[in-house]
């Protein structure tokens, strides 16, 4: 009788919808994809859900910046971040965002259930505003001198050169790096969660079994720190859900962020049959929650979310599991290195499962961070992958094509090795089932070799030549073809479009690991096409260039900050690469404002006998009546960019902090329009 299958509910941390995937966030997504694949595999009821962190200051600015809404900036992301998963085959049961309607519900649901048992106190506080813009300015808004060593343009919350953490009102100088404008302070009334009432349920919470150890010890040292009340409000303008009952107070973005996994699997639950809510999320539940986060988050995941839970009357967690950040060649991933590699830039150049390899390869499941060596990536997969496991098949396929058309032996010849094979197969399932995955992978290479010293022995090319000796190359091509099924099935969480190509090619159902037992006898397999090819030096080169090129810019204007925004000065460009930057002097011919954009003007460019229209983000400097007459400098070589008024056709250049601190570059008299910037 087979057992009944485990209730299994899964999540990744939510990326924020303001930027796009990178190397960095696959991590966590192919670390969990390979658990939850591996759930599926073993004949669990697993289900893996995520979704856009969509809210906050941030998102909010960032679709101003770009003169679109908020919700038209977190749809077009949300279209990104899904193409960029499904082409590294991190598949969700379901994708969804925290500007949901599920998302309101819960939040509204967890945040009256927590205030209607006394856990939400309510208070005025003084903070930093912003008069130009009318808001308040979060800590990471605010620049200044730092309090401790007097280093210039610091955050609001901590400095970059000497570590010192402090309040932003012990900032000197402080500005909004929003507008350029000094804040003033501003009292308003704030919600907070008390944290503090769940102490004791944390303490027990956090001994039972649900974290790993280093993360437990690290909360002893909060808890000895003591637990104070979170604030989770906000003032207007803010992108978010308004707090029930209070009109022009939102919910902080990181009070919804973890309600979104519940409100991914509520949506989920809505279009499919037999898959209740409660059954997992109730506080009677018998299934098992898991989250898989960075180690970053663990105060939210470990001690906010549990209370949050608790609190509202839902189950907790059964596990939160943290791993830690991904260097490059041993460094943290750098723009100017190229080493800041998109998601998407991988994959104009390389195939995602050479990353899900390495990352396995490289995963335990601690926290310790994993490095991606560039070379050692590439010698791993050539030499694992390539020259390892897809080269078994590569062996024995064309003998069992050409001399058996295409048929398996009736009987495996080699059942010691076969059944060396399958109990390996056990271990292999308990690294994976505690996400050592750098155990699963040596363990499948061992296995590997030992096919691959089977080969080298029988010497299938030699026997193949010995006309009394048919039925040996047979049994010994099968036998080959066996062991390299099984090394795909046990590979096949991590590796899944390779493994769909190599079930293709044996002309099998999608492998589980109980089918795994039963050999494959008496079948016929298809032929045999190569299943991955070698990683080339030449395309790490290229992904490594096409980051430095990502750079992002907003649209319409290059903006080169003041001194005060500390933007170093970049790397160095040779000189043909600059001169490909095509500078022209225009004259501005009409400006006028974009309706429904706060940032932009349209401007009409004259460069000489040709015109071009361009969105430039200099409103909060210039009116339009200002600009027109004016001469300036535009780069007229610039791809164009499609915006949602329009297509812009280059960029103005202009300096400063933004906001009124925006100057637009000027020729000197005598500089006419359409002459070449050299
Ligand atoms: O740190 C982050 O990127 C957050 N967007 C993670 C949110 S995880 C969960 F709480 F939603
Ligand atoms: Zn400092």
């Amino acid at each position: 009788m087979s057992k009944t299958p485990r209730k299994i509910l899964v999540t990744s941390a939510l990326p924020y919808a303001n930027g796009p995937i990178h190397i960095g966030h696959l991590v966590e997504y192919i670390q969990t994809d390979i658990w939850v694949r591996f759930q599926k595999m073993r004949g669990e009821h697993c289900i893996y859900v995520c979704a856009d962190d969509a809210h906050g200051t941030p998102i909010m600015l960032k679709a101003r910046q770009e003169g679109i809404e908020p919700e038209a900036l977190i749809e077009c992301i949300s279209v990104e971040h899904k193409a960029d998963f499904a082409e590294f085959n991190v598949a969700f049961d379901n994708y969804h965002s925290t500007h949901s309607e599920e998302n309101r519900h819960y939040a509204s649901t967890i945040y009256e259930r927590n205030r209607d048992a006394g856990h939400i106190a309510r208070r005025t506080i003084t903070q930093a505003y912003d008069p130009v813009e009318n808001m308040f300015l979060p800590d990471r808004f605010i620049k200044g001198v730092c309090p401790k060593c007097g280093a210039e343009d610091q955050y609001g919350d901590n400095c970059e050169v000497c570590g010192a953490s402090y309040s932003p009102n012990e900032l000197k100088k402080p500005v909004s790096a929003i507008s350029g404008a000094t804040p003033v302070d501003k009292e308003s009334e704030h919600y907070f969660f008390r944290l503090d009432d769940f102490e004791e349920m944390l303490k027990k919470w956090t001994k039972g079994g649900h974290l790993q150890n280093e993360v437990s010890n690290k909360l002893d040292e909060w808890f000895a720190a003591g637990l104070r009340e979170w604030d989770i409000s906000r003032d207007a303008p803010y992108f978010g859900f308004e707090i029930p009952g209070h009109p022009g107070k939102y919910f902080y973005v990181w009070l919804d962020a973890p309600i979104g996994y519940m409100a991914s699997f509520q949506n989920l639950c809505d279009r499919t049959e037999g898959l209740n809510f409660d059954d997992f999320w109730a506080k009677e539940s018998d299934a098992e929650l898991y989250h898989f986060i960075g180690k970053d988050i663990i105060y939210f995941h470990a001690l906010f979310w549990p209370a949050m839970l608790d609190g509202a009357g839902f189950r907790t967690p059964t596990a939160v599991f943290s791993h830690g950040f991904l260097t490059v060649d041993g460094q943290k991933m750098s723009k100017s290195r190229g080493t800041f590699i998109k998601a998407r830039t991988y994959l104009d150049h390389l195939n995602p499962e050479y990353l899900r390899y390495y990352f396995a390869a490289k995963l335990g499941s601690t926290i310790e961070d994993i490095d991606l060596n560039l070379e050692d990536f590439s010698a791993r997969v050539n030499s694992d992958l390539v020259g390892k496991v897809v080269n078994i098949a590569s062996r024995c396929a064309g003998f069992i094509k050409k001399r058996f058309s295409g048929r398996l032996s009736d009987n495996l010849s080699e059942h010691s090795l076969f059944d060396e094979f399958i109990t390996a197969g056990d271990s292999i399932a308990e690294h994976y089932e505690k996400r050592e995955f750098s155990h699963a992978v040596r363990e499948i290479m061992a296995l590997a070799d030992r096919a691959n010293q089977y080969i080298d022995e029988k010497k299938p090319w030699i026997i193949a030549k010995e006309e009394d000796k048919q039925q040996e190359l047979h049994d010994v091509c099968s036998m080959g073809i066996n062991l390299f099924r099984l090394l795909i099935g046990y590979l096949r969480p991590i590796l899944p479009a390779t493994a769909e190509k190599s079930e293709a090619f044996l002309q099998v159902d999608p492998l589980t690991w109980e089918c795994l037992g039963a050999p494959l006898t008496a079948h016929e397999i298809a032929k045999f096409k190569p299943l991955m090819t070698r990683v080339e030096a030449k395309q790490i080169d290229a992904m490594v260039d096409g980051s430095k090129q990502d750079l992002t810019q907003t649209p319409g204007v290059a903006e080169v900050k003041g001194p005060l925004a500390n933007d170093p000065i970049s790397d160095t460009v040779e000189f043909p690469d600059f001169a490909k930057v095509d500078l022209r002097i225009v004259k501005i011919v009409k400006a006028a404002h974009v309706e429904g954009a706060d940032k932009l003007l349209q401007l009409t460019l004259d460069l000489g006998g040709e015109t071009r229209n361009v969105f430039a983000g200099i409103k909060s400097a210039y009116a339009p009546e200002d600009l027109e007459g004016k001469m300036t400098v535009m780069v007229a070589n610039l791809a164009t960019m499609k915006m949602r008024f329009g297509l812009s056709e280059g960029m103005v250049l202009a300096a400063g902090l933004g906001g009124k601190e925006l100057f637009i570059l000027s020729p000197d008299s005598g500089a006419e329009p359409g002459m070449r910037v050299k």
